[in-house]
């Protein structure tokens, strides 16, 4: 799937529909009370952060969300679902990705979405939803791309 959006309005509305449908599909509760992982990648400012603050809102989450650059994981409780939002961009071999707490996240029931998802390409989950961010030519036109089923 493909979406071209022309601000970041746009693509925190195109986040928060996706959230809902993700919601109300197979991913999101799953019978293994696994949290589905949602990795973004995209570099710097193409909006990964304004992606993940759709997508609370699409969960129904209210408060909040700020790109995690510091403390690694925001956690964002009150809507249908818990949210772990990670900052990978410091992290780049598994033992880090090990110390932040991640694979615990993962036994949560929530979604866990991380920028900086190049950083950990290699320990992904085989189903995780790839959603890729690039800018496309002017200024705030972004291509997001989603990979695997939602
Ligand atoms: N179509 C668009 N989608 C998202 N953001 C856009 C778009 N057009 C312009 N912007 C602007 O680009 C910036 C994106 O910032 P954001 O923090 O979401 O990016 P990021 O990928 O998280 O960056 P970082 O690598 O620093 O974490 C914001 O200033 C936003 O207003
Ligand atoms: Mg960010």
């Amino acid at each position: 799937m493909e979406f071209i959006s022309h601000s970041a309005a746009e693509t925190e509305n195109f986040a928060a529909e996706l959230a809902k449908k993700l919601i109300d599909g197979p991913r999101c509760v799953r019978a293994d009370g696994q949290s589905c992982a949602i990795a973004l990648f995209g570099g710097m400012g193409a909006g990964k952060t304004a992606f993940v603050k759709g997508f609370a809102r699409g969960v129904g989450f209210k408060g909040e969300v700020t790109s995690p650059t510091f403390a690694l994981v925001h956690e964002y409780i009150g809507g249908a679902v818990p949210i772990y939002h990670f900052d990978m961009y410091r992290i780049n071999t598994e033992e880090a990705l090990y110390s932040t707490g991640y694979y615990d996240y993962l036994d949560n029931s929530g979604f866990i979405i991380t920028e900086w998802s190049e950083n950990i390409a290699d320990y992904l989950e085989n189903d995780a939803i790839i959603i890729t961010l690039e800018y496309c030519g002017e200024d705030c036109c972004r291509k997001i791309t989603v990979e695997g089923e939602v």
